[in-house]
């Protein structure tokens, strides 16, 4: 019994050290180094070549190193076995303070009083109340729900837009269309944590930027994808957009001649906002295989659309 693992793009010895040590029982073959591809019973994997899973005859889970399903969306022949998504509470927590962090950066003003250093002015600006400072969420799956409960708790004036109806303590929730339209027109500073699928790829275009204030600030912590570039670019240069904080982009790394590098309004940083630690996250999924091996369903199954 044996766990294919393939962090592609990642390192692989970190996770094998740390998934040894949960389960002792299994093997580890780190991909594409695989003796015997019939003693594979779990996938632990990351962006896997697309086609390859079909190559296990007693393969009984894919365990995704990561939260986001784009790339298992891509795969066209997938095994009938659950898909499970790694839902990290440090992630979450990692994720929720970089949000936190830029969310107090704009509130307060901080590039302001960095720019008046420069000539050495020490004039205080009024900081806008944060109950009544406007932070919506878009997406309330795992990550956006623990980012808007934690920037509530923070004392901000928190929605949340999802596409079906959720409820989050301490968090204003809206949903459909309409809500959607409620919550871009009354906004400080918009997050987007819509995961990136058909229906949501350049969902933030000209028509829904614009109906956000000017003034507004953008955070992105999903994908970039989800974002039509030109249209945040064009609203950044007209100053109706005043900043973005972009820690994904459609393509990654972010291509040397991309638009977005050397803005005073942009902040880019390297998808960074959420770090999978691997002592952490093999606790979270070495639980779901046992759970599979005592026959019980692990959590949470991704349910993929196919048709989205
Ligand atoms: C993820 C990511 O989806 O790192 O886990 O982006």
């Amino acid at each position: 019994m044996a766990i294919l693992l393939n962090n592609s793009g990642g390192e692989n010895q970190p996770w094998a050290d740390a998934l040894a040590k949960q389960l002792p029982g299994l093997s580890i073959y780190t991909y594409p180094d695989i003796p015997d591809a019939s003693k594979i019973e779990f996938a632990v994997v990351w962006h896997h070549p697309l086609g390859d899973l079909i190559n296990y005859p007693n393969l009984k889970a894919i365990l995704v190193l990561g939260a986001g399903m784009d790339h298992i969306d891509k795969e066209v022949d997938l095994p009938d076995v659950p898909i499970v998504r790694l839902v990290d509470p440090s992630v979450g927590n990692d994720m929720s303070q970089y949000v936190l962090y830029w969310v107090m950066h704009f509130q307060r003003g901080f590039e302001c009083y960095r720019e008046q250093a420069k000539v050495k002015s020490f004039l205080r600006h009024m900081t806008p109340l944060s109950r009544d400072y406007r932070v919506s969420v878009l997406g309330a799956g795992a990550i956006g729900r623990f980012i808007s409960e934690r920037l509530a708790l923070n004392g901000f004036y928190v929605q949340s837009w999802s596409r079906s109806k959720k409820t989050i303590p301490n968090v204003h929730s809206f949903y459909s269309d309409a809500g959607l339209k409620t919550v871009l027109e009354s906004t400080d500073v918009l997050i987007n944590c819509l995961p990136l699928t058909h229906s949501t790829h350049h969902f933030l275009n000209t028509a829904r930027l614009t109906m956000m204030p000017r003034g507004v600030n953008v955070i992105n912590v999903s994908r970039g994808a989800v974002i039509d570039d030109e249209a945040l670019l064009d609203l950044l240069d007209s100053g109706h957009i005043a900043n973005a904080a972009l820690d994904t982009f459609a393509v990654e790394p972010l291509p040397q001649d991309s638009a977005y590098w050397g803005r005073d309004n942009v902040f880019v940083t390297p998808h960074m906002s959420g770090c999978t630690y691997p002592l952490l996250a093999s606790e979270v999924i070495a639980k779901n295989i046992r759970r599979i091996q005592q026959g019980e369903q692990p959590f949470p199954v991704y349910i993929r659309d196919i048709d989205q």
